[in-house]
C-alpha cells in the first residue's frame, strides 16, 4: 500500500510515518522545506508541495493508495484542507484519513474547530472511503512547557479545573496506522481521549512527582495567559487559542459513554496514560 502522509515533519505525522514503515507500506511524504524532505526516515519517498498552492502541489497526490490528512493550525486551514481533498478526489485516492478535534461540532464557535467541520462535512459527502480521527489536547503539547517547568517550576497551559481526556500522539498514530490499512474504522468517527481527564492542577501534580520538584499550575487567568503569549505566538493564534481555553475551563474535553472503549478496540492496546508520559519524559529531561 502507497500511503501520502500530510503533515509528516510534524509531532503526529513524523509518528504515523514511522508506524507505516513499520507496517511495511510505501511512504510519500509531503513538505514544503527541501531542508526537511532530507531528514525523513529512510525509504520515505519525499515530495515537496505547499497546500496552500494548489496548481502545484496537485501531482503530490498523484499514484498513492491512501492519504493521512492533516492540516497545521494556519488562517488558512479550510482552504490548504479542502484543496487536499479536491486533489484526493481528482487522483483517486481509495482511502482518507483526516485529523479533526475531539467532539468538534460542540464547538463550531471556535476557529480552528470550524475550519475541520468543514472539512469533515466535504469528506464525509465526497463518497470517500474515510476515517476521521478526533484527538485529545495531546501530552506531547507539554514539551513546549520543558524550560518552563525546569527553570521556573511552572505550568502554564490553563486547562481549567473541570478535566480534558489528554491523550498521546503515539496512540493516534496507532488509530492512524490502523485506519490507513483498513482496520475496520471505515466510514467511522474515531474519539481519542485518554484514560484520565486532567486539570491544570493535576496535570502539574502529575509533574511535580515525576520532576521530583514543585511545579506549580499558573492557574485559569486567560488575560493574564494572553498577555504573555502575545509576546511568542501571532495574534489570531493566541485570539482563537483562549477562546479554546475559555471553553475547555467551562465544559472540559471528556470522552462520551464507550467512545474509549470503542477506540481501545480499533487499538488493540489501551490508551497510554499520562503518568506514564510525564514519567518517561521527565526521565528524559533529567538524563
Ligand atoms: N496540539 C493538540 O493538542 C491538538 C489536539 C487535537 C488536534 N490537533 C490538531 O493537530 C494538528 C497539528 O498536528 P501537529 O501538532 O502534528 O502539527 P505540527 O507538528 O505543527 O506540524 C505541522 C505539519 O504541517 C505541515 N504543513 C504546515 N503548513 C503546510 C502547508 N501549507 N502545506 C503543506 N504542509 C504544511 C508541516 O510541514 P512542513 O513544515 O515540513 O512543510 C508539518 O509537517 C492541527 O490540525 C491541530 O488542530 C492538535
Amino acid at each position: 500500500m502507497k500511503v501520502l502522509v500530510l503533515g509528516a515533519t510534524g509531532s503526529v505525522g513524523s509518528v504515523v510515518v514511522q508506524n507505516l514503515l513499520k507496517a511495511g507500506a510505501s511512504v510519500v511524504a509531503l513538505t514544503r522545506s527541501a531542508d526537511k524532505a532530507k531528514n525523513l526516515p529512510a525509504g520515505v519517498e519525499a515530495r515537496i508541495g505547499d497546500l496552500n498552492d494548489p496548481y502545484q502541489v496537485g501531482d503530490a497526490f498523484k499514484g498513492v493508495e491512501a492519504v493521512f490528512l492533516l492540516n497545521a493550525v494556519s488562517s488558512t486551514e479550510t482552504q490548504e484542507g479542502l484543496f487536499a481533498l479536491e486533489w484526493v478526489k481528482r487522483h483517486g485516492v481509495k482511502k482518507l484519513v483526516h485529523l479533526s478535534v475531539q467532539h468538534v461540532d460542540r464547538a463550531p464557535h471556535l476557529p480552528h474547530f470550524a475550519g475541520k467541520i468543514a472539512i469533515e462535512m466535504a469528506i464525509k459527502q465526497s463518497g470517500i472511503d474515510f476515517t476521521i480521527l478526533q484527538p485529545n489536547n495531546f501530552y506531547q503539547n507539554d514539551y513546549w512547557f520543558k524550560d518552563v517547568m525546569l527553570q521556573y517550576g511552572a505550568y502554564p497551559q490553563p486547562l481549567g479545573s473541570v478535566g480534558t481526556d489528554r491523550v498521546d500522539i503515539r496512540d493516534i498514530a496507532d488509530a492512524a496506522a490502523k485506519a490507513l490499512e483498513g482496520g475496520g474504522a471505515s466510514g467511522k468517527t474515531v474519539i481519542l481521549a485518554g484514560p484520565s481527564s486532567e486539570t491544570g492542577a493535576s496535570t502539574a501534580a502529575t509533574w511535580s512527582k515525576h520532576l521530583g520538584k514543585p511545579i506549580a499550575y499558573l492557574g485559569d487567568d486567560l488575560e493574564a495567559w494572553e498577555q504573555g503569549s502575545l509576546k511568542y505566538l501571532p495574534p489570531w493564534m493566541v485570539f482563537d487559542f483562549k477562546m479554546m481555553y475559555a471553553w475547555f475551563q467551562q465544559h472540559g474535553l471528556k470522552a462520551g459513554a464507550g467512545e474509549r472503549e470503542a477506540t481501545e478496540k480499533l487499538l488493540g492496546h489501551p490508551m497510554r496514560t499520562f503518568d506514564a508520559f510525564a514519567k518517561e519524559t521527565a526521565s528524559q529531561w533529567k538524563a
